[in-house]
């Protein structure tokens, strides 16, 4: 599913419309160069989730956690350091099975075997300052319905 966004407001229109059809268990997949907006992404997926907290890159950590307003928790990933992930691999297997958190993860070709079939791929593409556009791809039945229901 292709998405065109004007403007980072219409990025951030999308993280929210997208956060509110979000179940534990989904994980996003971001795909983009660098400053193609995966992190302002997340962050608009985070406060639409109820998520207070400023949302930072985990460029040294590669791993934040953000409780939300109900049971559900956001994990947010960044793997854009690391040629090999290494226990972060492990680590992420394990976040990648609760049932209650929701997996953002940037850079993540290095954990590409371990990514589960509930999970969206979104590609962003920047063809200038502030328009993108997203390739969106679901990957089981659940989240193909949350696809639909972006429309
Ligand atoms: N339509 C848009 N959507 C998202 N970001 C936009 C848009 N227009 C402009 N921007 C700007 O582009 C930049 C995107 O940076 P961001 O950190 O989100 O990228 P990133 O994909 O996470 O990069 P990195 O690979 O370095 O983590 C921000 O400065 C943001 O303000
Ligand atoms: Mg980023």
């Amino acid at each position: 599913m292709k998405i065109d966004i004007p403007s980072e407001q219409a990025m951030q229109e999308f993280g929210l419309k997208l956060s509110k059809l979000l179940t534990g268990g989904v994980t996003l997949e971001l795909i983009g160069d660098v400053g193609a907006g995966k992190t302002t992404l997340t962050r608009s997926i985070a406060r639409g989730l109820g998520i207070t907290d400023p949302i930072h890159s985990p460029t040294f950590t590669i791993s934040n956690r953000y409780e939300t307003q109900s049971e559900l928790q956001v994990a947010h990933y960044d793997f854009y350091r690391l040629s090999d992930a290494g226990i972060m691999k492990d680590e992420l297997a394990e976040v990648l099975e609760d049932e209650r958190t929701i997996t953002i993860i940037e850079w993540g070709d290095i954990v590409e075997e371990i990514l589960p079939d509930s999970r969206i791929t979104i590609r962003i593409r920047s063809d200038s300052e502030h328009s993108r556009q997203l390739d969106c791809i679901a990957h089981n039945q659940l989240t193909q319905k949350i696809l639909e229901q972006l429309l």
